[in-house]
């Protein structure tokens, strides 16, 4: 009888472990997911999946519950997606950052090593590694150069990641993602707090209905404006549901590696704002602000991946276009706020 395939994914509430969940059950996996105890507990982004996960209620600060589960559910695949992902928030929350981020994938690598050391783990790496750095695109062998106290923890997990793969001969890869989005992408982000915002200006919202962005605050100012940071920043921006696929082709090849995974296009903030207003038929020079509070003491970039590596090992390429990725966040969020 054919075995149904065991998944354990942690960071399952976030943006891509919902979508991976979705693509494993899709697949017959049974999954498994680090669930964080909360007050009311929320299940985040799998609230519709909630019958269909086995949910382990667990931190990745505490290395024995991580052993506990590990050892009981001996998963054929670990992806460890859980971290404190937020770049600027990383200045405010350094030691909290370097502990979930870095610490955390060390924590998953060393309860591999002692009690499951036959599972394929998946290390969610960042093109935040790269930092400060003038080569672009950026691919594997580009120098590692960390400008954030987030992209530090990275590169912890991720220079672990190579060395536990190599000492102890465990199959632990890297997916060095570049920027990814969704409709499920947290407001934080630059890319969800301007197709809220510019749901919210289009349906003349004045009301509580319009919802929070960064430090919970309106996502819009009663000018009808969002306020953002460094408009010349340039980022490489795919589909999240597109880049899990990337991540679960990465665990199905016979050798653990690193792979950048982007979709080798660049664009500006003020592009994205270019491009999201007029969508709605908006101007965005009369919607968009600056406000110092949101620009970053060292920025990164520009941050352009070079997916030749994994489009020649599993034949993966991005599938959404930044024009559709945008419309489709807009249109989301305009059926949302309506
Ligand atoms: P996200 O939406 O911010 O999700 C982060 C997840 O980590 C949440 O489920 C969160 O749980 C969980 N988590 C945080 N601290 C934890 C802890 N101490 N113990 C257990 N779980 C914890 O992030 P994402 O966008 O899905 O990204 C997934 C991973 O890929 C992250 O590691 C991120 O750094 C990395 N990455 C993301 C991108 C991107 O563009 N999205 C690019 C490169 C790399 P709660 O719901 O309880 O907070
Ligand atoms: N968040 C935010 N808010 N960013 C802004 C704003 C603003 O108001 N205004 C301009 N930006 C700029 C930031 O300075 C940055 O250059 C760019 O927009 C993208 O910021 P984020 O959307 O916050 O994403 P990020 O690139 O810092 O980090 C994301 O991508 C990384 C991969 O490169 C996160 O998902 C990280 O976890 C991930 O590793």
């Amino acid at each position: 009888m054919k075995k149904n395939k065991k998944a354990f994914i942690t960071g399952i509430t976030g943006q891509d472990g919902s979508y991976l969940a979705e693509l494993l059950l899709s697949k017959d996996y049974q999954v498994y997911g680090l669930l964080r105890r909360n007050s009311k507990q929320s299940y985040g982004n799998v609230a519709h999946l909630k019958h269909e996960i086995n949910f382990l209620l667990g931190d990745l600060s505490d290395p024995a519950c991580l052993s506990m589960y590990l050892s009981q559910v001996q998963p054929d695949e670990i992806y460890n997606l859980g971290a404190q992902s937020h770049v600027g928030e990383s200045w405010n929350q350094p030691i909290a950052t370097a502990d979930q981020t870095g610490l955390g994938a060390l924590r998953i690598f060393e309860a591999v090593r002692n009690v499951c050391p036959k599972t394929k783990v998946y290390q969610a790496s960042t093109s935040e590694l790269f930092g400060e750095t003038k080569v672009v695109p950026q691919n594997e062998n580009t120098p590692i150069h960390p400008a954030n106290p987030y992209a530090a923890a990275k590169a912890l997990a991720h220079f672990d990641a190579q060395i536990y793969r190599k000492s102890f001969n465990l199959f632990i890869a890297t997916g060095i993602l570049f920027n990814h989005e969704s409709p499920r992408r947290s407001p934080d982000f630059v890319t969800r707090k301007v197709s809220l915002a510019v749901a919210a200006i289009k349906l003349g919202l004045k009301d509580s209905r319009i919802p929070l962005a960064e430090g919970s605050l309106p996502v819009i100012d009663h000018q009808s404006k969002v306020q953002l940071g460094n408009l010349e920043a340039q980022r490489d921006w795919g589909f999240a549901g597109d880049y899990v696929e990337a991540m679960w082709q990465i665990l199905q090849l016979d050798h653990p590696d690193d792979f950048v995974v982007g979709t080798g296009e660049v664009h500006t903030i003020k592009e994205l704002c270019e491009t999201a207003f007029s969508y709605v038929g908006l101007n965005w020079h009369d919607h968009v602000t600056i406000n110092p509070k949101w620009v970053r003491p060292i920025e990164t970039g520009p941050l352009v991946g070079d997916a030749s590596k994994i489009r020649q090992a599993t034949g993966w390429k991005p599938k959404t276009t930044f024009k559709e990725l945008i419309k489709m966040m807009i249109d989301s969020d305009l059926a949302l706020l309506r």
